[in-house]
């Protein structure tokens, strides 16, 4: 197993999430427990990009619950088609929220959030399994370059969680 993760400060962000997949890809290796898998996907995509909270959430029955995240404590269960999250597991897409502020319904786990990504993932069948949230604490911290590299990394995971 790689034992740590380490990106490029200044290098383009494609070229941060290009070098934190691959490694994400050894970091995980054969491992095929979903948690423990998740718990060290998001470790890392946390830490390497600085984040302000990242996880994930898992559909169970007609909620999303908490699953492993890094950050500050967030809330634990999500309804479908509520907030940023249970509009993206909805709607099956990714969802970029530039200004929280202005998502009607968006659910405030921290005052301190102010934009965020959600990617769900999805099965063989196209139903989503999770999704991946990702919040900021600046305003319009993602765009289409997070949310075609994230779609990838949660391909990734898709696939471990099948
Ligand atoms: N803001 C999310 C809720 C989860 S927290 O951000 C960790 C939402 O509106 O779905």
């Amino acid at each position: 197993m790689a034992e740590q993760v380490t990106i490029e400060k200044n290098a383009p962000k494609a070229l941060k999430y290009e070098q934190l997949l691959s490694q994400m890809v050894a970091l995980v290796g054969e491992e095929t427990d979903h948690t423990a898998v998740l718990a060290n996907a998001i470790a890392a995509l946390h830490h390497g990009f600085k984040f302000f909270w990242t996880g994930i959430y898992m559909v169970k029955g007609n909620q999303l619950i908490l699953g492993p995240f890094q950050g500050p404590v967030a809330c634990m269960r999500i309804e479908l088609g509520k907030g940023v999250c249970g509009m993206a597991w909805k709607n099956k897409k990714t969802l970029i929220v530039p200004d929280v502020d202005k998502f009607p319904g968006h659910i405030a786990c921290s005052a301190e959030s102010k934009s965020e990504i959600v990617i769900p993932l999805k099965n063989r069948d196209g139903e989503v399994m999770a999704v991946l949230d990702i919040d900021s604490n600046y305003l319009n911290t993602f765009d289409q370059t997070d949310a075609v590299y994230l779609e990838k990394i949660c391909e990734y995971l898709s696939e471990k969680l099948v």
